[in-house]
């Protein structure tokens, strides 16, 4: 059966956990949620959402996305929230968006990758992310049997927790509003535009060789991760931590 899957990725770990889904599934098709490309392209049967967790919630594009994307003739419907501490309402508030559309999911499934909202804490060892990407990959496994058995469902979220984060979304989503004033780069940069080039939503244009958040950011954390110069600060909270982005995706995979 063909499955299409459907990613957004700030630093890697969703992408690369959609990646890793689809061999193992096989014959899937990985389609960014950032690119837009779905517009207009109806899913088949089968579609599977990978996403990160943030801030008790999902990201806006990807709340959008579940709100508009022609998922309709998509009856076999799989979201698969990955999270660092805590999962919250990342798949409930995913569930109910597409409630509101008549559109019910067969699979929830939540899976623990390495942080990356440095303001909490720094990268985690090597060796204690490579024991995160192994627990993982066995994750995936069985999120895969249960989505390869039609008899099976699984939802691995508190529904009434999730309600409560779900009533919240909306505030939660006000507050995110100008946020980016709070990324500042510093003396350590240089000008060289990667920021600016791999934002998945253009947020950052290059004005007399530094960035300049426009206001309309997903908070993915990709600029500050993946800064050469690791020039790129939220407030003061992330000086000298270490960055974090998934080892096997390097910044090419957002330029490409
Ligand atoms: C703005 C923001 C908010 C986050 N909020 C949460 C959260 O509420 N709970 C949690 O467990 N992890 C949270 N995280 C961590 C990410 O969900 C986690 O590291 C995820 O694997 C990142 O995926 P990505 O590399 O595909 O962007 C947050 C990360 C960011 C950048
Ligand atoms: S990636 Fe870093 S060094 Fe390059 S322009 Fe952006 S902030 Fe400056
Ligand atoms: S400005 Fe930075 S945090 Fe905001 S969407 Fe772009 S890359 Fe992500």
């Amino acid at each position: 059966m063909t499955t299409d899957i459907y990613w957004f990725s700030g630093t890697g770990n969703s992408l690369w956990l959609a990646r890793s889904l689809g061999e193992i599934l096989g014959e899937s098709e990985l389609i960014s949620i950032a690119a837009g490309v779905w517009r207009g392209r109806p899913a088949p049967a089968r579609a599977i959402v990978v996403y990160p967790a943030y801030a008790t919630r999902l990201p806006k594009i990807v709340q959008g996305f579940l709100s508009e994307a022609p998922l309709e003739q998509a009856t076999d419907l799989h979201l698969v929230a990955n999270f660092a501490l805590w999962r919250a309402g990342s798949l409930e508030v995913g569930r109910r968006l597409l409630l509101r559309r008549g559109l019910r999911v067969r699979g929830g499934f939540g899976i623990r990758m390495p942080n990356n909202y440095t303001p909490l804490g720094e990268a985690a060892a090597p060796a204690k992310q490579q024991r995160l990407f192994e627990q993982a990959g066995k994750r995936l496994q069985e999120v895969a049997s249960v989505i390869r058995d039609p008899a099976r469902q699984a939802w691995e979220s508190n529904v009434l927790i999730g309600r409560f984060w779900a009533m919240l979304c909306p505030l939660m989503n006000a507050l995110d509003q100008g946020e980016d004033r709070k990324f500042n780069s510093d003396e350590r940069c240089n000008g060289c535009g990667l920021c600016a080039r791999i934002c998945p939503v253009e947020n950052i244009i290059i004005r007399d060789k530094l960035p300049v958040w426009q206001g309309h950011c997903e908070m993915c954390f990709r600029c500050l991760q993946y800064c050469p110069q690791e020039s790129i600060q939220f407030q003061r909270s992330t000086i000298g931590r270490k960055r974090y982005h998934h080892p096997e995706v390097p910044p090419e995979a957002w330029t490409a």
